[in-house]
């Protein structure tokens, strides 16, 4: 089930070898510049679209109508862009289905669909089933859900707060990944890919509770990536990134601290979350690639 995708429509004669190497998975993913030209294509390739698996994404943000949409949507949005069939979710049935409006109207041509799944209950293994029960066959799995993040000094982390703190970060991508696995064909084409952050190797004060975490995603993204062999497992691990995740930040707090990191790190600019969607975009469609941890931070761990 390889996808035509349109990709005819945006790649030169002479560029044909890498039109071979990008039509590589179930769902067709295609250099970004290709990208709103095949979702527009032709009927043909709208009929191949249909025959697609879902990439399952757990779990999308968007604040309609604002600029700083979350990293999961932007990967669904760069999906679509490449012609998957997409499948998102999150804690909240509601959100998730004003977000999958937002991308039905961004991409009229598009496959999506949602469905909700929170991760934060003690029922956490049985929801994800029954979340994949829903999806059925899926290509690919991107995992980019995360809470309020739980920096607190170390004095004041009780062992209910550690314990809690893990619940979506860590337990729920490691139940993900064990439930999401046998919805995945065994092959290289199928992926699993996990979301940490640049603390898990550059110490922020405060931040020991979600170092923690941050860096057990390291470990067991690379043991996952022999235990579920051989679907790929692989790890994106973000810098700051211009997202929701900041909204509990004033204004003039967050216009700071953006203006910090942009003097401080080498590429001089904060990133939008559609940067960062290009590393899950890579780690779907590259087979080669696994136990890999994908660094899409601004350089921020040089400095
Ligand atoms: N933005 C950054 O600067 C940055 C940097 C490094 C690492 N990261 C990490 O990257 C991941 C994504 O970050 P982001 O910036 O996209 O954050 P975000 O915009 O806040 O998105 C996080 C998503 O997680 C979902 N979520 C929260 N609680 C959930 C639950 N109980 N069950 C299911 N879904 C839940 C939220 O949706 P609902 O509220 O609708 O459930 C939201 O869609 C996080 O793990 C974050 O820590 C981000």
């Amino acid at each position: 089930m390889i996808l035509k995708g349109g990709t005819q429509n945006c790649i030169s004669p002479s560029e044909s070898h890498l039109e071979r190497s990008i039509i590589i998975n179930r769902i067709s993913i295609e250099s970004p510049q290709c990208r709103l030209k095949s979702i527009t294509s032709s009927s043909e390739s709208m009929s191949s679209l249909s025959e697609a698996l879902p990439v399952c994404i757990s779990s999308i943000n968007t604040q309609l109508n604002a600029d700083n949409t979350g990293l999961g949507f932007a990967v669904a949005e760069a999906s679509l862009e490449s012609g998957a069939f997409v499948t998102i979710s999150s804690s909240s049935s509601s959100r998730v289905e004003s977000s999958v409006e937002a991308l039905k109207k961004s991409y009229p041509a598009g496959k999506v669909q949602g469905y909700g799944c929170d991760l934060s209950k003690p029922t956490v293994e049985k929801d994800i089933e029954d979340l994949f029960t829903k999806t059925g066959k899926v290509d690919h799995i991107v995992f980019t859900a995360g809470d309020k993040l739980a920096s607190v000094p170390i004095q004041e982390a009780t062992y209910e707060f550690i314990q809690r703190a893990g619940q979506v970060r860590f337990i729920a991508p490691l139940l993900v990944a064990k439930v999401g696995s046998r919805y995945l064909e065994k092959s290289p084409q199928s992926s699993i890919t996990l979301t940490t952050g640049t603390v898990a190797e550059h110490p922020i004060p405060n931040w020991s509770v979600v170092a923690s975490y941050a860096a057990g995603l390291h470990g067991m993204t690379k043991n996952l990536a022999i235990d579920l062999k051989p679907i790929r497992v692989n790890l994106v691990s973000p810098g700051f990134v211009d997202t929701e995740l900041w909204k509990d930040m004033s204004t003039g707090e967050k216009e700071e601290m953006m203006k910090g990191i942009a003097d401080k790190v080498p590429t001089g600019k904060v990133a939008k979350p559609e940067d960062v969607a290009e590393a899950y975009l890579w780690l779907m469609k590259d087979s080669n690639v696994t136990g890999f941890v994908a660094s899409s931070d601004s350089g921020s761990r040089l400095v």
